[in-house]
């Protein structure tokens, strides 16, 4: 028997869901072992971050959702003290004048960002920076639309054009500042996917994920 209900068995309008899941199955499973403390950065309404501390159950890691907007910032403290989750800490962050007090003196942090760091102006470099200064070691996932400056050195063709992300706002410096800091020797980049498609924005995100080297 079908459902009369509009949308339901809907594909097309189940992917995004699915496409959330995919992420947080991600993330769980390149979480470090060691990791201590969650960081995403450009954490919008707190979804991503609530999802995750509540498959995780993990009282001994402190997850911090970073954003930029008041009403996100909000949004994630409701959401945490709603599912009662005290290990989760909403952050006023900004990426171009980043600070990681919250996290200093931890050994192994874990960061991640989805659609955000695209946004640096006029380069995530002084984000990496205070990061790699601020904790022991650091392992980054990265779900950013960059895939139009992968094309070239991985020979894929791009889906979503340079002028296109351009138009959105999107700064070109994300890929070539991860790129600056492995030739410095400050970090290893160990996978890139240049395929994770978005169905929300139709955005070709790149999986990116790096580790920075022992100091
Ligand atoms: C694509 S959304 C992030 C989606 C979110 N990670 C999730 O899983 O739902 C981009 C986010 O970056 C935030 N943002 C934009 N510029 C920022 C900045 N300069 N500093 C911090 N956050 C910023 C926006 O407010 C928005 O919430």
């Amino acid at each position: 028997m079908r459902c009369s209900r509009p949308g339901c068995g809907d594909v097309a309008r189940a992917e995004p869901k699915f496409y959330r899941l995919a992420i947080i199955h991600e993330l769980i499973k390149q979480l470090p072992v060691d990791a201590t403390a969650i960081v995403d950065v450009g954490s919008n309404d707190g979804s991503t971050i609530c999802d995750l501390a509540l498959a995780l159950q993990r009282p001994d890691i402190s997850f911090f959702g970073c954003e930029l907007q008041l009403n996100g910032q909000q949004s994630l403290a409701e959401y945490a003290d709603m599912l009662d989750l005290d290990n989760v800490h909403s952050i006023d962050f900004n990426i171009n004048s980043p600070r990681f007090d919250f996290i200093k003196g931890v050994r192994h942090a874990f960061m991640y960002s989805i659609g955000t760091l695209v946004y640096a102006n006029p380069s995530p470099l002084r984000l990496f920076e205070e990061l790699l200064f601020s904790v022991e070691r650091v392992s980054c996932l990265l779900f950013e639309p960059v895939s139009y400056q992968l094309a070239n050195e991985f020979g894929i063709k791009p889906a979503f054009s340079q002028a296109k992300a351009q138009s959105y706002g999107f700064s070109d410096t994300l890929w070539q500042t991860i790129k600056t800091l492995e030739q410095q020797g400050r970090i290893a980049i160990r996978e890139v996917f240049p395929d994770f498609i978005s169905p929300t924005t139709a955005t070709v995100m790149s999986l990116i994920h790096f580790e920075s080297k022992t100091r």
